[in-house]
């Protein structure tokens, strides 16, 4: 019988299955071997796991969702390489869950923010970022000055995070409460922004 595309142009239920059967081989040929790439699996050098202060910080982070307004993803284009630093590579997300890629920008990239201000420059902007920012649409977190760090659930973060593969030993976790003690959520929120990026040297 000679072959024409007829009988799948005629035939719906057909041309759904090998709709179907086309899109899922393209994907998996696609996504597959990601599990399997190094570069995509593994932490880049240098790359730690979260301290407790850090991750509270990352927690205080999506809490405000900050991500509505930073992305955490430098594109590989000219453009945002001269601005941020070195284009954000796989490896630098694999202690983040959720990552905080985001996919708006009313603020700058957040990737490479770390170490770019003192953390002085960072209190008194998270305060109120018009009194260095005149222009600025940010909201102030003044708040967060004042509101002491979240402990109570630090150390079950850490165990959970542990059974999917980040390297805390029983010492990160039994320590965690004590590094949190006397924080405020702005400290720790500080904490994870100067972290940002800074496994990439990029400058
Ligand atoms: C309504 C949008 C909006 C939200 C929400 C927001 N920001 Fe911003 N952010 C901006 C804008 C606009 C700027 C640029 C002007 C400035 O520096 O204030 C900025 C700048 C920044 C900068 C300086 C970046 C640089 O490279 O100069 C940091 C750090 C920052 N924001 C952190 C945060 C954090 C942390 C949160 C959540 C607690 C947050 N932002 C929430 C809009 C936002």
């Amino acid at each position: 019988m000679k072959f024409s595309h007829d009988l799948i142009e005629k035939n719906s239920a057909l041309l759904i299955l090998l709709v179907i059967l086309v899109v899922s081989v393209g994907g998996l040929v696609e996504i597959v071997p990601l599990y399997f790439q190094k570069s995509t699996t593994e932490p880049v050098a240098g790359l730690k796991p979260y301290t407790p202060v850090q991750l509270a910080g990352r927690d205080i982070y999506v809490r405000e969702g900050c991500y509505n307004c930073h992305s955490q993803m430098i594109r590989p284009f000219r453009a945002e390489t001269e601005r941020y630093g070195h284009y954000s590579v796989a490896g630098e997300f694999v202690y983040d869950r959720p990552f905080q890629w985001g996919s708006k920008r009313t603020g700058p990239d957040l990737a490479r923010v770390g170490g770019r201000y003192s953390d002085d420059w960072h209190r008194i902007h998270l305060n109120n970022p018009r009194d260095l920012v005149p222009e600025s649409n940010m909201p102030a977190y003044a708040w967060l000055a004042k509101s002491p760090a979240d402990a109570s659930d630090i150390e079950t973060k850490l165990k959970v995070l542990r059974t999917l593969g980040h390297p805390y030993t029983d010492e990160d976790i039994v320590g965690a409460k004590a590094q949190l003690a006397g924080k405020s959520e702005q400290d720790a929120l500080i904490a994870y922004l100067q972290v940002l990026g800074t496994a990439v040297k990029t400058r």
